[in-house]
């Protein structure tokens, strides 16, 4: 049953009839959890927020379904004015984006050119920008991105990986080529069973091995997940290995085990969190109520609340 509602939710996560709609209709169904704000102020208020707390940010101007050039440019200007925004209000923090958002599926030129103006902003503020790794059928032309940019841009970009795939534990071993800073996370999309495992022990397991893996290459390692066993396990496992806290840092994602955020940071660790805004939240909204369909429970309980 749980499988059949994450299925169903993943399917309407890719509807772009609902995604438009939901732009028009600002925040709703309890979606604000999930997003920050509509607005770049907004975000900036809750990323300063989290500074007090002493928790760092990194920011992501929500974009999906981008299948013109005139879009793909809107969306890397946002992406500029975030680091602009950054850098005026002082708080502390970095970038995540989609290369869908800047027209990937358009071609790849007009991504990298629109990448390029991005990174240069970042490297001119000494700020760093992450790409995050979307479903399986973008995932090789995104990891030839990140190659070529890596080379062009050295430590200013930062890629992600997802357990989920077969293939991960060779991609790791070939980007430590780079020495690059990867975050690693469990995998969100709807992946068939030829390229990704299918039962969730599998992709635990997996997950455990690469970020070994990744840390005792040496390599920055950005461990994005709630799963408190996976976090207890890398306290000891870095512990064991003598790997300074300076070489990796927890992520989890706005609104999502708050208070552990918070304890994590308090004992030392260098805890980020995922902030995304803007009004193209909808697949974004879709993709969380997959992870846990249980929410879809208070998303009910919002919709009839004045
Ligand atoms: P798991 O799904 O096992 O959850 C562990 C526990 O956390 C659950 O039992 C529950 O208590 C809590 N939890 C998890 N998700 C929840 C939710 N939505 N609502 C409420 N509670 C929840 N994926 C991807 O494919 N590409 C990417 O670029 C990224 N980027 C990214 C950045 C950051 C900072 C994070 C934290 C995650 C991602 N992800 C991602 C998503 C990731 O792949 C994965 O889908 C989620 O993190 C959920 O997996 P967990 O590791 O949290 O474990």
């Amino acid at each position: 049953m749980e499988q059949l509602m994450r299925n169903t939710l993943l399917f309407l996560s890719k509807n772009r009839l609902a995604n438009q709609a939901a732009k028009k209709w600002g925040l709703r169904f309890g979606a604000s959890r999930f997003v920050a704000g509509e607005t770049i102020d907004e975000a900036i208020k809750v990323v300063h927020n989290l500074n007090k707390n002493g928790i760092v940010a990194t920011l992501d101007h929500l974009g999906e379904f981008v299948f013109n050039e005139a879009e793909a440019k809107e969306s890397a200007d946002y992406c500029i004015r975030t680091l602009d925004a950054i850098h005026q209000s002082g708080v502390n923090s970095n970038l995540s984006l989609k290369l869908t958002q800047l027209g990937l599926d358009i071609s790849k030129d007009l991504c990298m050119e629109n990448m390029r103006q991005i990174l240069n902003r970042a490297k001119e503020y000494g700020n760093f920008v992450r790409i995050d790794m979307e479903d399986y059928a973008h995932n090789e032309v995104t990891m030839d991105i990140f190659k070529e940019l890596r080379r062009e841009y050295g430590e200013t970009i930062g890629l992600v990986v997802q357990a989920y795939l077969y293939k991960v534990e060779e991609d790791i071993e070939d980007l430590n080529q780079f020495k690059p800073n990867l975050r690693l996370v469990k995998g969100a999309y709807k992946e068939s069973p030829e390229v990704a495992f299918p039962n969730k022990e599998d992709v635990d397991h997996n997950f455990i091995k690469i970020i070994e893996k990744h840390l005792l290459y040496g390599n920055y390692s950005a461990i994005a997940t709630h799963d408190e066993k996976v976090i207890e396990h890398v306290k000891k496992f870095v512990q064991e290995h003598q790997i300074p806290r300076t070489q990796f840092e927890f992520q989890m994602l706005y609104g999502i085990r708050v208070q552990m955020q918070h304890e994590l940071a308090k004992e030392g660790y260098t805890m980020r969190v995922y902030i995304p805004y803007g009004n193209d939240w909808y697949g974004y909204f879709m993709r969380r109520l997959a992870e846990r369909p249980a929410n879809v429970g208070f998303v009910l309980k919002s919709m009839f609340k004045k």
